[in-house]
């Protein structure tokens, strides 16, 4: 018997979700410190002109690619793979005409990489979202004020991560929340907690972003954030810029395919794409803005790298008036990002499980979330123990993970799905799908363009520059 799919509650409940996925450690965490190490504002344009030419046709693309097939993302694609004779000679490898149906091009393997590409994310990601809830905690017991300066709030931080089981409790206790939610469904786990957690989250950025821009010496920072020097502008910040969109709109995956999937058809999709996509940037402005104005007033480096957020400001809340109060909401914040993005990792793969293994929700949710755990230990040692044992690469196995799926799947698993919408099934189908909640889609040519053409063409780029060893 099959079980009725269950859809968001309303269209704001799915643009809330989505966007909670969007925003996330992505934005808030890694975004200041990619910006603050390559250039600032130069980075900056170009990472918004890689979210609008590429991002948001993709986002559409997963969005109307859930929608259409009411599946997980392996299920999407097995659900409408047909023999396309663009890419591989049909007759060749299937000579028996009387199977023309018979897919000859796997591209629900296209989904498995997106199963896994969860799989591997939410399992070092978890780590990081736990300390943002040791920080949490750290700030609400007066912890910074003991930080003369960014060294000594650095030594602690490297000792703290370091340690073999506060961390490991922290990414545990995070992912019960996690699995609390998404074990609850769509409508009572994931839509109700995002429409709690996104209005709070939007109203402690507003409060950060007020209390950065009145910091005397604020300008500077403001300057750095948005007045661009292209002649900082190499080869490398396009593609750290590229990599960055992916990522934090959370593509590549199948994730948003997934939340499409729980959509009704009345539902108006571009307009969705267009929210979230605005919802990220703004995000991620907002956050720089809030932190650069913050490090520039207290005069500190802005190309701390991955420490900023845990190295440098606790040191800047030490600093400023009303520092022990931002300082709680600011690692309030980035837990709240963290948790409604790992909901969406943890769905996606969840959802995978039910629907093509037949899993209860409960069942999926508890082992998915265990095995997350598990494969989540190692990465959290590679800070302590582990540090020094290189798997591949030279890298640690958090570095390893990281840079693998950032760095290959998510662009590859773009890639595919703009080739799979664009050639496969088709713009004119996802055109007419879209049409169903939307009757006007005045820029449907312009966005099958990008999908067959630009976007491939880009992400291809990325994949090609790695391959040749352009570090970024
Ligand atoms: N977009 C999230 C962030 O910016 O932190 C990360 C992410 C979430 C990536 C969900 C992929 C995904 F499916």
């Amino acid at each position: 018997m099959a079980i009725k799919r269950e859809h968001w509650g309303s269209q704001i409940g799915f643009i809330l979700a989505a966007s909670g996925s969007a925003v996330g450690l992505g934005n808030i965490w890694k975004f200041p410190y990619v910006a603050g190490s390559n250039g600032g504002a130069a980075f900056v344009f170009i990472y918004i002109a890689c979210i609008v030419l590429i991002g948001l046709p993709i986002i559409l693309a997963e969005m109307v690619l859930g929608r259409k097939t009411q599946r997980n993302v392996v299920g999407a694609y097995r659900s409408l793979e047909k023999p396309t004779h663009s890419f591989i000679h049909y007759h060749r490898h299937f000579p028996n005409k009387e199977h023309p149906s018979q897919p000859y091009f796997p591209w629900f393997l296209a989904g498995g990489l997106g199963v896994i590409s969860g799989f591997i994310i939410l399992s070092f990601y978890s780590v990081v979202a736990g300390w943002t809830l040791a920080y949490i905690i750290e700030a609400a017991s007066g912890t910074f004020t003991q930080f003369l300066d960014v060294d000594e709030a650095g030594a602690y931080f490297g000792e703290f991560v370091s340690k073999p089981v506060m961390p490991l409790l922290y990414h545990g206790l995070f992912m019960l929340a996690s699995l609390g939610i998404v074990i609850k469904g769509i409508q009572n786990g994931i839509e109700k907690w995002n429409k709690i957690l996104m209005p709070a989250l939007f109203t402690i950025l507003v409060l950060l972003l007020i209390r950065g821009l009145t910091l005397p010496g604020a300008q500077e920072g403001i300057a750095f954030f948005l007045k661009p020097d292209f002649s900082v502008v190499t080869w490398k910040t396009v593609l750290a810029a590229l990599g960055q969109a992916f990522f934090t709109l959370s593509l590549g995956m199948g994730a948003l395919i997934t939340y499409g999937s729980y959509l009704s058809k009345k539902e108006n999709i571009p307009h969705a794409a267009f929210m979230v996509v605005l919802f990220d940037t703004l995000v991620a402005l907002v956050a720089g803005l809030a932190i650069f104005t913050a490090v520039f007033a207290m005069k500190l480096s802005p190309s701390a790298g991955p420490g900023l957020v845990f190295h440098t400001l606790p040191a800047v809340f030490n600093q400023m008036a009303g520092g022990y109060f931002f300082g709680i909401l600011f690692f309030v914040l980035l837990f709240i990002a963290a948790l409604t993005s790992s909901v969406s990792l943890l769905e996606t793969i969840v959802a995978y499980f039910v629907d093509e293994k037949k899993w209860t929700r409960g069942k999926a949710v508890l082992l998915v979330g265990g095995i997350i755990f598990l494969t989540g230990i190692p990465a959290s040692l590679s800070f302590g123990s582990l540090a020094g044992f290189k798997i591949a690469l030279g890298k640690n196995y958090f570095d390893l993970l990281d840079h693998v799926v950032s760095n290959y799947f998510l662009p590859l698993g773009g890639l595919l799905i703009a080739l799979f919408v664009g050639w496969s099934w088709g713009i004119k189908n996802a055109v007419a799908e879209i049409k169903n909640g939307n009757k006007n889609f005045p820029t449907a040519n312009i966005w099958g363009f990008m999908i067959r053409y630009i976007c491939p063409l880009a992400v291809a780029v990325i994949l090609f520059a790695k391959f040749l060893g352009i570090d970024f």
